[in-house]
């Protein structure tokens, strides 16, 4: 049976006057090269989906020399599936805002913006007023918390736009511009805000920092695998009984014991037809591949990858054409328009999926196979991981399922 563990949820977290900052403390009193040592010791993975190390980004950031540096916290949670950084703004604040302020601290940053999904009015009323009280309170501002560290944040409201989850599609947003995606390298941790060095962290990120700081790299890098250290905010949705935000250690359980035992297995006892385990920019797993570890290299064998951790449990009730014209839909929607391949390639798939809908005859295995095609494409030469990604939910539904695709019954409830 899995447990769920505790390392980032516990108790709301959101009065200033029980909170002492632990972590930033400790991060004061050890200074910016052990407080890398600690977060890199730790082993801990950005949680925003690509994985990439912390304590290598804190480094190569605290190594930038520029006049002015700047620390933002990706908090435009658009990933379908994915609200576990909801579940952190909403209960966990202090935590959010600790793991920034260390960060800012460890690169002596000189600003820092929280760029915020839109649509999270209550997360939003809860930062506005969390920010004033930490200035008034000094937690904020000149000479935190007593100290000749100081620093301030400014909270930036998204405009519903799925691609400013995109670091540099969100630097545009922040510069005033149209949200659409920049050239990597250069790396926002070189050239970033307004040309300046610019540390960008999810929010579950910044909040396991605060918490490796305050107790320990030890601890921390005791849960969990040799490549997949700590815990993960896992969002399990879709077809399952208890739906919700779940902490998981990584190696503990796999993915269908996440599903069974956290998420009551599925409604109206209907069999799993497919699961999504990392949010939509991850390729589909069938149910003989859930007996993975959960953990980045088990679903890496398994043939897929842990995203930002949204578990979408799709049943055997669902219709897998209606699935693949949602999944099409969204992201011809949201492509920002600025690369060619993502612009036209969505569109184009959309449109193959969307009017292939009167059975067998309009959907031919040709027809999947420009989908793959156009996939492949987009995956090489799109700008950003929009364009990138898109063919990996559609892709492996169309690998997974193709036999059921051309069969004129799935499309005739
Ligand atoms: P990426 O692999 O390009 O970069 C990851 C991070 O590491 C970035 O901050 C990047 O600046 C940094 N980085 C990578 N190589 C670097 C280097 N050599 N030097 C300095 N910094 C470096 O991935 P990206 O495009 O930022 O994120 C894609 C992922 O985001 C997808 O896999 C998807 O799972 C996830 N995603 C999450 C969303 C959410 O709402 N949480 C929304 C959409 C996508």
């Amino acid at each position: 049976m899995v447990q769920e563990q505790k390392f980032l949820k516990g108790p709301r977290l959101r009065d200033l006057e029980e909170y002492d900052f632990p972590g930033l403390q400790r991060a004061m009193d050890i200074g910016s090269e052990a407080i890398i040592e600690e977060i890199s010791q730790a082993g801990l993975l950005g949680r925003g989906g690509a994985g990439f190390p912390t304590g290598k980004k804190w480094e190569l950031a605290y190594q930038e020399e520029g006049e002015f540096k700047y620390v933002i916290c990706n908090a435009d949670e658009g990933e379908p599936g994915t609200f576990k950084d909801r579940y952190l703004l909403d209960e966990r604040i202090l935590k959010v805002l600790e793991g920034m302020l260390i960060a800012a601290y460890t690169i002596d940053a000189d600003f820092g913006y929280i760029y915020i999904r839109g649509e999270y009015f209550n997360s939003i009323n809860i930062l506005q007023e969390t920010l004033e009280e930490a200035r008034e309170s000094g937690v904020l501002g000149e000479n935190i918390l007593g100290s000749d560290f100081s620093f301030d944040i400014k909270l930036v409201r998204g405009a519903g736009c799925y691609v400013c989850g995109d670091e540099t599609s969100l630097l545009n947003s922040l510069e005033g511009m149209r949200g659409g995606s920049r050239t990597k390298p250069p790396y926002p941790i070189s050239k970033g805000l307004c040309g300046c060095p610019t540390l960008v962290n999810n929010v579950e990120s910044l909040a396991c920092a605060a918490e490796i700081l305050n107790q320990g790299s030890e601890k921390f890098a005791a849960l969990g695998t040799a490549e997949s250290k700590g815990t993960k905010l896992v969002c399990l949705s879709g077809d399952v009984n208890f739906s919700g935000v779940y902490e998981v250690e990584f190696g503990s359980s796999t993915l269908q014991e996440i599903i069974d035992d956290l998420g009551g297995g599925l409604k109206k006892s209907q069999d799993i037809k497919f699961v999504i385990p990392g949010g939509l920019s991850t390729r589909v797993l069938p149910p003989e591949r859930l007996q993975c570890e959960y953990s980045y290299e088990g679903l890496d064998e398994a043939g897929s990858s842990l995203g930002s951790g949204g578990v979408m449990v799709v049943g055997s009730e669902q219709n897998l054409k209606d699935i693949l014209t949602r999944i099409a839909r969204f992201y011809m929607d949201e492509s920002c328009g600025t690369c060619f391949p993502c612009r036209e390639g969505n569109h184009q798939i959309y449109e193959i999926v969307s009017n292939s809908d009167n059975g067998s005859e309009d959907f031919p295995e040709e027809k999947l196979e420009i989908i793959e095609d156009l996939g492949s494409t987009m995956a090489a030469a799109a700008r950003c991981g929009l364009g990138q990604t898109a063919r990996l939910p559609t892709g492996s539904i169309i690998s997974e399922f193709k036999q059921e695709l051309t069969e004129e019954a799935v499309y005739h409830d």
